[in-house]
This record gives structure tokens, C-alpha cells and sequence, in this order.
């Protein structure tokens, strides 16, 4: 955005049902309703503030490359996608999961090379590699779930918060990969460029989280 206003960039989902109470404690409040409108920018009470909504994997292109100031994603997005040009600023203790492997219970995994599945590439290389092991990685957009059981996979690397998706498809959590949240970052030249403006949201929203 322009001048001294700020645009935040949303993730749409899970994470915006309690992303919006949390704004609401930090005094921003949308003045459509994001759960109904198919808008995807929103002006909210503060006249300086207005939201985009997008997918959680784009938050932090958007905000990278300086289209949102402002961002909330899931550290597991942030991870993934390396954090070029933006800074993490705050914990926003919401949206809570586990990055996790997950296959069969009593199914042995083959000696060599392991084929998993996730929207998580980059991580799930990293984490195999160093547990020193070979793996394959293919990437999917969604329903991980399937992947082993139609023989696809060996595993699949995804988040899980109840484990009922694994449960109602006959698999079980494996290994913790991390602890997940959302997080709020910022845009490296906005912090810059509208230093006060950001700064004075960042306090509103670190209020708002304790
Ligand atoms: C996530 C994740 C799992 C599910 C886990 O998907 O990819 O499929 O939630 O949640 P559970 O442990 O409570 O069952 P989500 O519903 O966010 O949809 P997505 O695949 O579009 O990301």
C-alpha cells in the first residue's frame, strides 16, 4: 500500500478464525464479514489498515516482495518458503499443530530410498537429510492422507492438530518434526519506509497476543 497505510495480508483457512479475534483485540476490525464476502481486499475501522485475503502459502510472497506490509502465516509456510525479504516479528501463539511424519503403524519402511509425500518439500529434504536418510520427496497440493494408503508413498510430512484426518485414513503420527504457530511478519523495507505506523501495530498486536 501507498502513502502511510498499511495492507496486511491474510491467510485464508483455519488460521483466520483465530486471526480475527486476535486483530479485533488489537483494535482492527474489518468492516465486511471475511467469512461471507468473495472480496479479497478489506477495509477495516482503522482508515490506514486494509486486509488482503490469500492463501496461506502466498502470505509471505506478498508481503516478500512488498505487495502486504504486513503478514500472518504459519511457521510452517515461513519455513518453506525461506524468508527472503521479510522479518519474523512476533509469536502469535495461535493456530497451534505439529509438523509430523506420518504413515502406518505396522508397516516396515523399505531400507533405502523412502518416497514422501508433502506440501513441504524443502523441510522434509531437510529433515531427512539429516537424519542421514535418502528420501524422495513429491510434492502435493493436499489430501496427503492418500498417499500411502493407495501405495503412493512410504510416508507423508504434514501438519497435524487433532490426528483425526489420520486416524479416519488408518495412519498414526511418527516423528515430531517442530511445534507450529502463526507468526506476524513484516516487510523488510516497510519496517523502513513506515517505521512509526508499523511499529506502533506491532505493539497493538503484541498486546493483543498477551
Ligand atoms: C490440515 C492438514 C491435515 C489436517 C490435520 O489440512 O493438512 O490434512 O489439517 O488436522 P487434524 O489433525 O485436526 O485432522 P487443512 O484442513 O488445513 O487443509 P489443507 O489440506 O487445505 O491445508
Amino acid at each position: 500500500m501507498s502513502g502511510d497505510g498499511l495492507t496486511i495480508a491474510l491467510a485464508k483457512g483455519r488460521i483466520l478464525d483465530e486471526t480475527l479475534p486476535l486483530l479485533a483485540r488489537a483494535g482492527i476490525e474489518p468492516i465486511d464479514d471475511l467469512s461471507t464476502s468473495r472480496k479479497l481486499v478489506f477495509e477495516t475501522n482503522q482508515a490506514h489498515i486494509n486486509l488482503v485475503l490469500i492463501r496461506s502459502s502466498d502470505v509471505p510472497t506478498y508481503v516478500q516482495y512488498g505487495a502486504a506490509d504486513l503478514g500472518i502465516a504459519g511457521k510452517d509456510v515461513l519455513l518453506e518458503h525461506g524468508g527472503d525479504g521479510l522479518y519474523e516479528r512476533v509469536d502469535l501463539k495461535i493456530a497451534g499443530c505439529k509438523l509430523m511424519t506420518a504413515g502406518f503403524a505396522d508397516k516396515a519402511l523399505p531400507k533405502g530410498r523412502l518416497k514422501v509425500a508433502t506440501k513441504y518439500p524443502a523441510i522434509t529434504r531437510k529433515y531427512f537429510v539429516d537424519q542421514g536418510r535418502q528420501v524422495e520427496v513429491i510434492k502435493l497440493y493436499g489430501s496427503m492422507e492418500l498417499a500411502p494408503v493407495v501405495g503412493l508413498t512410504d510416508l507423508i510430512v504434514d501438519l497435524v492438530d487433532t490426528g483425526n484426518t489420520l486416524k479416519a485414513n488408518g495412519l498414526v503420527p511418527l516423528d515430531h518434526i517442530m511445534d507450529i504457530s502463526s507468526r506476524l511478519i513484516v516487510n523488510r523495507a516497510s519496517l523502513k519506509m513506515k517505521n512509526q505506523a508499523i511499529k506502533e501495530l506491532v505493539a497493538s498486536i503484541e498486546q493483543a497476543v498477551e
